[in-house]
């Protein structure tokens, strides 16, 4: 359930193994292929797209990038994380760009891979055969299956399908969001920036060498029209100025509001429906992570069910959560302290500052703390 990166990428992984799969999604393929979001692929989510075979593009046009750098106080420092963690990378490669290789690759299959389904539901996961009833093309259709993955993001239906009383829910929701724009130029350094600024946190990055992606933190329930392309840029030059460096600005091609919240549904799992990706946790997006926890999951996922369909053994299938629940925490655990760090918090308390920076002045003089923070950022290769 759901083609976004999970989905599809599970559907890819069963693909190679030789397992049925139906992949049903409620949006357009133009919607889900255009919907702007993540942008940084741990050195672990490309290997993994490129051994599933769509890695082809991703090899061409994604930017291997062996550095981030804090911004605060007026000073820019470069964190070589591919120094400080055993020479791992991240490549910079739209989400975007991830589902439309994905697409195109199911399509080239003829696998089926159903867009603007409606009226989805869950049903008898509890027992061997669950079904899954929806609508497409004005005609109701009942799949069933072994198996249903919901892969349907934090809004979808299989989360809510559960029964009440078997998930434990863990949430927090943060008092600000993210502005977001890509805009047509050239990015103005080669190196993404998470700037720390009394306005607020601001950061800097790109998906091509002709286009910049780059946020500003906003209130959670930001309106849109307060924020002419001016004020933006305007925001975004006073929170990421250095001496002797220049913002360049263009025509912003597209702007959004996103709110940040942690979340974590325990067990991802119930019967036979395992929960992958948003449908089970979100993490804010500061440590960069959403994208790449939905593929983790996905991966353990496909290994459990491949064993199950070639040897009978549920081991896999019954451990999904508990190994996927290590990675997500460290996420959330991660993402939440890069937050926490780099965001003006509520009320600006000053002992709050002091200790913002106090932390970043760590982070970017101790080889042991900075360590620290590339290796979470690459991606741990211990969970
Ligand atoms: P999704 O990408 O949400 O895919 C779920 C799919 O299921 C969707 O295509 C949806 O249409 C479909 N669906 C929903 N309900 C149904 C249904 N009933 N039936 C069938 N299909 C259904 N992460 C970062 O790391 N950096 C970022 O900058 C960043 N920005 C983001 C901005 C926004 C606005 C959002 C929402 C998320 C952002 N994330 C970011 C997080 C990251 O994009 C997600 O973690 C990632 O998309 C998770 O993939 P997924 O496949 O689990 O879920
Ligand atoms: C991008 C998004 C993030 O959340 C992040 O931490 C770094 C980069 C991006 O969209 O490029």
């Amino acid at each position: 359930m759901g083609a976004g990166p999970a989905g599809l990428t599970l559907a890819r992984l069963l693909e190679v193994a030789g397992i049925e799969a139906v992949v049903i999604e409620n949006r357009s393929r133009e919607y889900v292929e255009h919907r702007i979001r993540a942008g940084v692929l741990e050195q672990g989510t490309a290997e993994l797209l490129r051994d599933a075979g769509v890695g082809e593009r991703m090899d061409r046009e994604g930017i291997v990038h062996h550095a981030i750098h804090l911004q605060f106080d007026g000073e820019r420092h470069r964190v070589p994380l591919s120094d400080l963690a055993d020479g791992r990378s991240i490549v910079i490669y739209g989400q975007t760009e991830v589902v439309k290789d994905l697409i195109a690759a199911r399509l080239a299959s003829g696998l089926p891979l159903l867009f603007e389904v409606d009226d989805v539901s869950v049903h008898d996961f509890d027992t061997e055969r669950p079904r899954i009833g929806f609508t497409h093309n004005g005609e109701q259709h009942e799949l069933e299956c072994d198996v249903i993955a919901g892969c349907d993001g934090f809004h979808g239906v299989c989360r809510d399908a559960i029964p009440a009383g078997v998930l434990e829910t863990f949430s927090r929701v943060y008092p600000f969001g993210w502005l977001g724009i890509l805009a047509s130029v050239a990015p103005s350094i080669d190196e993404l920036v998470y700037a720390h600024h009394e306005n607020g946190f601001a950061l800097l990055s790109l998906r091509s060498p002709v286009l910049s992606r780059y946020y500003v933190q906003c209130r959670p329930d930001e309106n849109l029209d307060e924020w002419p392309d001016e004020r933006i840029w305007e925001e975004l030059q006073i929170r990421t100025a250095v001496e002797g460096w220049t913002l360049h600005e263009g025509p912003i091609l597209e702007k959004g509001v996103t709110g940040m919240r942690s979340f974590v549904a325990e067990p991802m799992q119930h019967g036979r429906l395992y929960l992958a990706g948003d449908a089970a946790h979100i993490v804010p997006p500061t440590g960069a992570k959403g994208l790449n926890l939905a593929i983790n999951d996905v991966c353990i996922l496909a290994e459990a069910v491949v064993a199950w369909c070639e040897t009978g053994s549920t081991t896999g299938l019954d451990g999904y959560s508990a190994a996927c629940l290590r990675r997500v925490w460290r996420a959330e655990h991660f993402s939440g302290w890069m937050t926490s760090m780099l965001h003006s918090l509520e009320g600006n308390d000053p002992f709050d500052l002091k200790l913002q920076l106090s932390q970043l002045r760590y982070v970017t003089t101790s080889k042991a703390a900075a360590r620290s923070l590339a290796e979470n950022y690459v991606g741990l290769t211990t969970l």
